[in-house]
């Protein structure tokens, strides 16, 4: 765990997301300075903490080593945000998702902080490029979109600015992992980063399928909470497909109209995906060997496809899905 002396956090806003970033340092040892334009806010975020830790210690849920107590007196209130930003390692801004309103704080933290201080926006869609336009300290600043409700979805997708230094990133990242979130580096801004940029995927087609009739919103949601939703919550779509399909569609298969997820996903991804995802390959096997689960060397679109026709051979390094045939992608 962090020590206190490590450093203080600044959460600038203490709506929702405010107090539970708030929430998080403090698990981590941080000391937390919570500050934001109204008192009043700033009172409610302190006493609803204040009753959260409570029932989360209770409940055997509370996070990190530290007590319910010893948490709650490393948050403190604050209405100064230049008394706030002192000595501070890390800022982040939870105030509403307005772009001018973000744009005038960050104008204000830039005429007020250090070279070291890291300023980072929770924000879920404005791009880094339009919130830190112009700002002289750009190289330290970067968006950690967190997941709602954040103190029990780690997710945080780091989206740096064109600008930032890598070494903001590489903090930012450091830090979210002492708190126990789960980092992920976004490598260019793009609208909708990539959680949301799934999660519209998924929605777009939902709203195909029972459009056109297939399927109706229970069914369809019901597809999701008792179905993928269960698998996505251990391994991601990549790794799903590495695991239940061969990387080629049988000749024979070709132009039957019959549908194969390989083919949709390989079909967009560029050389590049590509070879990232080779390189991705190491973890995964490692991930694997340690589950039991069975790796498969290649996945390259050129080796040849095998055809398990026994389900023995399902999950014995040779699976393969065929449009027609068993075995189904595993459910
Ligand atoms: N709510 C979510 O589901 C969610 C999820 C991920 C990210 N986010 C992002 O987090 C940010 C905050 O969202 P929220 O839901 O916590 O909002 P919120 O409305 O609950 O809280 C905003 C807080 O900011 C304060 N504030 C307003 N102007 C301020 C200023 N000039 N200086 C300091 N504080 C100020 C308000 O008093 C309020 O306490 C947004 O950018 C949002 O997009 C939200």
């Amino acid at each position: 765990m962090a020590s206190p002396a490590a450093g203080v956090v600044v959460i600038v806003g203490s709506g929702l997301i405010g107090r539970s970033w708030a929430m998080l340092f403090a698990s981590g040892g941080f000391r937390v300075k919570l500050y934001d334009i109204e008192q009043q806010q700033v009172t409610n975020a302190l006493e609803n903490i204040r009753k959260e830790m409570m029932f989360l210690e209770q409940s055997g849920s509370l996070k990190g080593s530290l007590g319910a107590q010893d948490q709650l007196s490393l948050i403190s209130g604050c209405l100064n945000i230049q008394e706030a930003v002192e000595g501070a390692l890390h800022i982040q801004e939870c105030v509403p998702e307005n772009l001018e309103l973000k744009k005038k704080i960050f104008a204000q933290l830039d005429q007020i902080i250090d070279d070291q201080v890291v300023l980072s926006s929770s924000t879920s869609c404005l791009l880094p490029s339009q919130l830190f336009a112009g700002l002289a300290h750009v190289q330290q600043c970067l968006v950690a979109h967190p997941v709602n409700p954040p103190y029990y979805v780690p997710l945080v997708e780091l989206v740096p600015h064109p600008e930032t230094a890598p070494v903001t990133v590489d903090r930012t990242h450091a830090l979210m992992r002492k708190i126990g979130q789960s980092p992920v580096r976004v490598l260019k801004e793009m609208d909708g980063f990539v959680l949301n940029r799934l999660q519209y995927a998924v929605i777009s087609e939902a709203w195909r399928l029972v459009e056109e009739g297939i399927v109706s919103p229970s069914d369809l949601d019901l597809v999701m909470s008792d179905g993928l939703g269960m698998r996505y919550a251990f391994i991601g779509p990549l790794e799903t497909m590495h695991l239940n399909a061969e990387g080629h569609v049988p000749e024979g298969s070709r132009g039957s109209g019959a549908f194969s997820c390989q083919t949709a996903v390989e079909g967009r991804m560029s050389a590049e995906t590509r070879q990232a995802e080779k390189a991705d390959a190491v973890p995964i096997r490692a991930s694997c060997e340690a589950t039991g689960l069975p790796y498969r060397e290649s996945r390259s679109v050129e080796s040849p496809a095998p055809n398990p026709t026994t389900r023995d051979q399902w999950g014995a390094g040779q699976s393969s899905w065929r449009p027609g045939a068993w075995p189904q992608p595993r459910g």
